[in-house]
């Protein structure tokens, strides 16, 4: 026996330093790059991979079919119509979600997470759990607000690291094009090549210091870059006509009364930003010298004259697209009662007839899709005490409400399901260029939101939202329609009845 043991030593001391070498070489390159994946149990309520859901309500591209989709790996793998499932399926495990709603998570390709540098503003742990819980399961940051300011390879990266272990959905990132890159390819390049899906400028000043605006010469000289790498131009489409100076008020204009705050930006601010635009956007044609290069007006607020220049150059054939946001579709400026700055944005609310039109280009297909411009602040900004809407930070905080928001609302003007999921899925994947993603279709990722459109909630103090600070978001006790009960993220359940998944398992999407 002796001997026997002997003679096993050698081998035994083997098998023992592989197991110690395996152990700490494992959490060594776990340290290393911190990208050690949690359990799936950690990631989903549901720990796994491969499982139906089924549902008398699918958003599908050919419509809204009664029947399940199946899912493995973090994919969709069979959409099947009717009751097949009970069938050959019974080994898998099948969620039977009855008629609520199953359709394709939104993608939200405006949303200012601030971080690094003001995460006291939002920041991207409360900004995609926020987003979970509004079926949200793709946004795309913009690159400011943060600080620095998202607009070089070095920054980028800052960025990339905040976002580390705090994403709860998937999340792409813009670039910024500001003068100093415009002039300098080589920046431009470097961001462009580290993976931002685009870059966003603009053309008035943006409230931040180090996110200067760009002029149409400066937005001249980076399309051709654009263009070589086919990456999209987002535009702030607002010219500051007077140089600025707001000629139009009069002493006597009370800053807590919403329409002084809406004469300093009048509709003809954005009319000359656009029509600067379209003035360049020939040369995105097929064939033409800018091929490959887009513009993509953001938060269209004017719906007369501004609109008619992009439907124009739609149809000459430009490479060009614009969004809307839910607070001009919901609200208008006639309702926004003196001194509540919740509702303060640029460009600003417009009437309730500039809104019936909104309404009527987004029903037409003439503006693309919708973005909730998520861009929060510090209560402390929005002065909700003042009320001076002309000192007020703008911007409205929307993130986790869009869907019931676009629904409530949309109701009233024959908005239907898929429509919604055209919206906020399908045209908003194609434009960030996120293949795999924005439908409910055999190959995609299975990013998924379950939803009750029937069931009303109202916005109060008890309603659980996630975002930073719910009070200074502009919905806050307002009657809804719509609730979320589930959202998968690349196959992981990782919001459900108002609870999330432990870890976030949301993945960083950069362009190649
Ligand atoms: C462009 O930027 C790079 C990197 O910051 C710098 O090294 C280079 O000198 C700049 N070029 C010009 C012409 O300013
Ligand atoms: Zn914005």
């Amino acid at each position: 026996m002796d001997y026997l043991l002997w003679k096993l030593l050698p081998l035994l001391a083997l098998i023992v330093s592989f197991v110690v070498f395996f152990f700490l070489e494992d959490s060594y390159t776990a340290n290393l790059f911190h990208m050690k994946k949690p359990p799936r149990e950690e990631c989903s309520f549901l720990p796994v991979c491969h499982y139906w859901i089924s549902s008398k309500r699918i958003v599908t591209p050919q419509g809204v079919i009664s029947g399940s989709v199946e899912i493995n790996e973090g994919k969709i793998m069979s959409i099947v119509e009717g009751d097949s499932k009970h069938g050959k399926h019974m080994q898998q495990q099948v969620i039977d979600y009855g008629d609520a709603v199953i359709m394709p998570g939104l993608i939200d390709v405006h949303v200012h997470l601030d971080e690094p540098g003001r995460t006291e503003w939002e920041g991207f742990y409360t900004g995609t759990r926020a987003a979970a819980a509004g079926g949200v399961t793709t946004v795309v940051d913009m690159p400011l607000n943060n600080h620095p300011t998202t607009v070089s390879r070095e920054t980028l990266k800052l960025k990339l690291e905040a976002a580390k272990k705090k994403l709860y959905v998937d999340a792409g990132f813009w670039g910024g094009l500001i003068p100093e890159n415009a002039l300098n390819t080589s920046i431009l390049e470097g961001l462009l090549s580290a993976g931002v899906l685009g870059v966003k400028s603009f053309m008035c000043p943006s409230g931040i210091d180090d996110f200067p605006m760009t002029t149409i010469d400066h937005i001249k000289e980076g399309l051709p870059v654009l263009a070589k790498y086919r990456r999209r131009l987002l535009v702030h489409a607002e010219v500051q006509l007077n140089s600025g100076h707001n000629l139009e008020l009069k002493d006597n204009d009370d800053p807590r009364v919403y329409s002084t705050y809406l004469k300093t930006r009048p509709p003809s601010w954005e009319q000359a930003a656009i029509r600067e635009l379209v003035g360049v956007t020939e040369d995105t044609r097929t064939g033409g010298p800018l091929e490959g290069a887009h513009v993509h007006i953001v938060h269209l607020s004017d719906s007369s004259a501004s609109l008619d220049m992009i439907k124009e150059a739609k149809h000459r054939g430009d490479s060009i697209s614009v969004e809307t946001c839910p607070h001009y579709l919901a609200f208008s400026s006639e309702e926004i009662n003196d001194g509540d700055t919740r509702f303060k944005c640029s460009p600003p609310i417009r009437d309730a007839s500039n809104r019936e039109k909104l309404w009527e280009a987004l029903l037409k297909g003439d503006i693309n899709f919708l973005t909730s411009d998520h861009s929060p602040t510090l209560p402390e900004l929005k002065l909700l005490d003042e009320g001076n809407f002309l000192k007020a930070w703008g911007g409205i905080s929307s993130l986790q409400l869009v869907l019931p928001i676009t629904w409530s609302y949309g109701q009233k003007h024959g908005a239907t399901l898929e429509q919604l999921s055209l919206w906020w899925s399908k045209r908003p994947a194609e434009f960030a260029g996120l293949e795999s993603k924005g439908a409910i279709e055999v190959g995609n990722h299975a990013d998924i939101v379950v939803w009750q459109p029937e069931t009303e909630f109202a916005l109060d103090d008890k309603y659980p939202v996630f975002i930073k600070h719910p009070s200074i978001s502009a919905y806050m006790g307002k009657k809804l329609s719509g609730q979320v009960l589930a959202t998968f993220v690349r196959g992981n359940l990782v919001f459900k009845n108002g609870k999330h998944a432990p870890a976030a398992c949301g993945v960083p999407i950069l362009a190649k």
